[in-house]
């Protein structure tokens, strides 16, 4: 009988049975969490405010998204049909790759990037086209280019990359849209507050950009699951199909338009991020450690084959960050968000610790 069961059990997709398992080590983060690049403090107070004010009744209902999306547009400086409000980026990615790949498509990606892209585009019947970056991440702009075939569908790039923190310029990106016009160039703006530079602005100007925004990172509202996907209304309308309407939740919708007037408070944020980016890019330096140009609020260290012992010694006192060995080109990297000044001073003084107890172990073998 069991045998039965067992030859009957369905078949996933082929697609599906060849996707590899992504498990992020979400569990055991009450410490310092410089490992997924979340704000490290607190939402808006405004925010808190508002969820506060939650009834039971309010949970009763279905959420309703369409003028919260109104409300999202109008901010951005876009009309309401070209922006979808998602649960995530996450979904941002999810929808959008489903609602155009399909088998004989092509799906461009410079390396390293987000993990999302390949593991949405593996769910797909597409192909991902990986174009490595070079030693110093830098944006692979010019391999990228030569990368474009009549199949290309989606040209997916985060900007500011990660774990890199590196960024392709307004200029590159308006060319890869003009040169694959039969493509989606999809930028991921999730970082973009700490890089203060946008393509939002030709959201509809050109006819096959989409931007991804996130409230999770500099809004500090990663908990909620808030992204936000903007393009040409031709477009949008099939991502709406796909799209679910109920995947944005009620208190989510509730909160965002608090987060978004709070603009003081993401500010502050954002120019403490900054002061202890450079801070602690200076201890970096002294310490001997290498590391890439950011723009983001994380840096990516070179670690070297100890990297593991290195992660596992900085948990010890206190300290999360994000080995990113198995990412094409980064064996022996670990990345580390930024937080405030303190939190960096204190992540510095670990990192220093953590440093010579492996200089010490190695000199003792
Ligand atoms: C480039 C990039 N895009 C999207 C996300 C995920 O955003 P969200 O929390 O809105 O799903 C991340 C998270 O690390 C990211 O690094």
């Amino acid at each position: 009988m069991a045998e039965a069961t067992a030859t009957l059990s369905p078949a996933p997709r082929t697609c599906v049975q060849a996707m590899k398992e992504y498990h992020p080590p979400l569990g055991n983060r009450d410490a310092l969490r410089l490992d997924f690049n979340e704000n490290t403090l607190a939402c808006s107070p405004k925010v808190r405010e508002v969820l506060a004010q939650i009834s039971a009744g309010a949970l009763t209902r279905y959420p309703e998204r369409g003028p919260v999306e109104a409300t999202v547009a109008a901010h951005l400086g876009l009309a309401a049909k070209q922006v979808a409000l998602t649960n995530g980026v996450d979904e941002a990615i999810h929808v959008l790759f489903e609602t155009f790949l399909e088998s004989g498509d092509e799906l461009l990606l410079p390396v390293p990037t987000y993990t999302m892209y390949e593991v949405y585009a593996s769910a797909t019947d597409a192909r991902a086209v990986t174009i490595q970056a070079a030693d110093d991440l830098a944006f692979p702009f010019e391999r990228l280019l030569a990368a474009i075939t009549p199949r290309t569908k989606i040209i997916a790039i985060a900007n500011p990359n990660s774990p890199s923190g590196s960024i392709a310029t307004r200029a590159q990106l308006l060319e890869l849209a003009r040169r694959a016009s039969h493509a989606v160039l999809f930028v991921d703006e999730a970082y973009f507050h700490f890089h203060g530079e946008t393509v939002l602005d030709l959201v509809g100007v050109l006819p096959n950009l989409v931007v991804a925004r996130t409230f999770s990172k500099a809004y500090g509202l990663a908990g909620l699951r808030l992204g936000i996907l903007a393009g040409p209304v031709e477009l949008m309308r099939w991502v709406r199909r796909v799209l679910s309407p109920y995947s944005v939740n009620a208190i989510a919708l509730a909160c965002l338009p608090a987060a978004l007037e709070d603009k003081a408070y993401l500010d502050r944020y954002v120019m403490e991020v900054l002061a202890a980016r450079g801070e602690f890019e200076g201890a970096l330096d002294a310490a001997k450690v290498r590391c890439w140009p950011s723009r983001a609020n994380f840096i990516l260290v070179e670690i070297g084959p100890q990297h593991a012992e290195f992660v596992r010694l900085m948990r010890e006192a206190g300290v999360l960050v994000r080995d990113r060995s198995n990412d094409p080109g980064c064996d022996g990297r670990v990345r580390i968000t930024i937080g405030t000044r303190e939190q960096m001073q204190n992540a510095a003084i670990a990192l220093h610790e953590a440093l010579a107890a492996l200089r010490a172990r190695n000199e003792r073998r």
